[in-house]
């Protein structure tokens, strides 16, 4: 673990570094930045959004909270959609969870978590409900959480394919598309759960077209 002081060694190294390696880098982001990429991860310290990606600052912009979820009556989420859909452009909107989801576990035990965590987290309950058959089938409790956490990431690409932001974008320019994505801790892999997004946007139209 490291300790406070660190933090900031850590952080002149990795400024000489850019430095070195390109010396007008700051000066660049300083004037802009054209992410291509939106990407909506849990909050969990574990999966660092550009580390897992691989991208430098400047190419994905990044929301986080406990469990990856897109809750429509939260501001924050809601207002960094927005603004990466309508300003930045992304082509890309990535939900991204992970196995081993502390969030998804806690969901889906019957206990009283507290108050703000009880209604955050009632989001994971109610993708539960959604898929109570095929969850209570599968015995391993390791294995039904993983499950829930891929169920979890396809509800919340549907809670972003009901936005305007996203359907209005989409039928103007064509952009953006939305991913449903799963990070291993086990063994450091991103995989793409291939949602189907245009079929998803139809079949939300159906009932969420906000036109
Ligand atoms: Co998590």
């Amino acid at each position: 673990m490291s300790t406070y002081d660190e933090v900031f060694e850590n952080n002149r190294r990795w400024v000489r570094r850019w430095n070195e390696q390109d010396p007008k880098f700051f000066e660049r982001l300083a004037q802009e930045q054209h992410p291509n990429f939106l990407y909506i991860g849990c909050s969990d310290s574990r999966v660092p959004a550009n580390t897992v990606m691989g991208l430098e600052p400047g190419e994905v912009f990044v929301h986080r909270n406990v469990a990856n979820l897109m809750v429509n009556t939260d501001v924050s989420s809601h207002t960094v959609l927005e603004y990466a859909v309508d300003y930045l452009k992304v082509d890309h909107v990535v939900i991204c969870g992970h196995y081993g989801c502390g969030g998804v576990s806690a969901a889906m035990q019957s206990k009283d978590l507290g108050g703000t965590l009880n209604s955050w987290l009632r989001e994971i309950r109610d993708v539960y409900r959604l898929y109570k058959d095929e969850l209570d089938a599968i015995e391993d409790e390791e294995e039904r959480r993983d499950r829930l956490v891929e169920l979890n990431v396809r509800e919340q690409c549907v809670n972003l394919i009901k936005t305007a932001t996203v359907q209005r974008a989409y039928l103007s320019r064509g952009a953006p598309t939305v991913h449903g994505w799963v990070y291993s801790l086990e063994d450091g892999l991103l995989r793409d759960l291939e949602i189907p997004f245009e079929e998803l946007l139809e079949e939300v139209r159906e009932v969420y077209r906000l036109e």
